[in-house]
């Protein structure tokens, strides 16, 4: 299985799909890993590993159709059997999901469908639930949207602030998150009808 990871901050979750590989962990092939803005973690961390990377960066176009155009030929020239959006914080219209249909995997910190969006942590901390968590799902064009891979709970501790919780919230999501790559190379990815 040959997976693109497109990153938009720090890459920790990419960080466990690297060592993950580099143990042998995970049998999978990163064939690059791209971002939507220059200097971001996520992308040295990959080049630090030895992986292809790439920019595509949202700011150079004047036209987000454009962005996501120029965004899916690249993505695509590598071949991905998987694309990993792992803290791609960028909406991709139905042009990239049309070209990746069941193969865009995205992981969100909060229990989808509550809580999507940009501050998913932040979001469920000020709701005042009790339980929150993790999804990794099939990305299509919405926000955190469609069908849910996998999940797993972490209790709201009191005295939580939204780096304390998101820290537990990781631990998870980064399991959660191999465990599912794990599935589909070997199982393969779920099929869904061609649109
Ligand atoms: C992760 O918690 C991921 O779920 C979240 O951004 C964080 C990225 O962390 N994504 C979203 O909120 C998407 N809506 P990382 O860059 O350290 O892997």
């Amino acid at each position: 299985m040959r997976i693109v990871v497109l990153v938009s901050g720090t890459g920790s979750n990419l960080q466990a799909v690297i060592d993950a590989v580099a143990v042998g962990d995970l049998k999978l092939e990163i064939a690059a890993v791209g971002a939507d803005r220059p200097g971001t973690y996520g992308v040295e961390r990959a080049a630090a590993a030895g992986y292809e990377t790439f920019l595509v960066n949202f700011r150079d176009y004047a036209v987000r159709a454009d962005w996501n155009r120029a965004l899916t030929e690249k993505v695509a020239s590598y071949a991905p059997d998987v694309v990993l959006s792992s803290g791609f914080m960028r909406i991709v219209d139905e042009h990239f999901i049309d070209s990746f249909v069941g193969r865009y995997i995205n992981t969100h910190p909060a229990l989808l469908p509550s809580f999507p969006g940009a501050h998913g942590v932040r979001d469920a901390l000020a709701y005042g639930v009790k339980i929150t968590g993790c999804t990794v799902h099939i990305a299509d064009a919405g926000v955190d949207t469609g069908p849910i891979l996998a999940q797993a709970a972490v209790e709201v501790l009191d005295g939580d602030t939204e780096e304390s919780l998101h820290e537990r919230i990781k631990v998870q999501e980064r399991r959660l998150l191999i465990e599912t790559l794990r599935q589909l190379s070997t199982m393969g990815v779920p099929s869904l009808p061609q649109r």
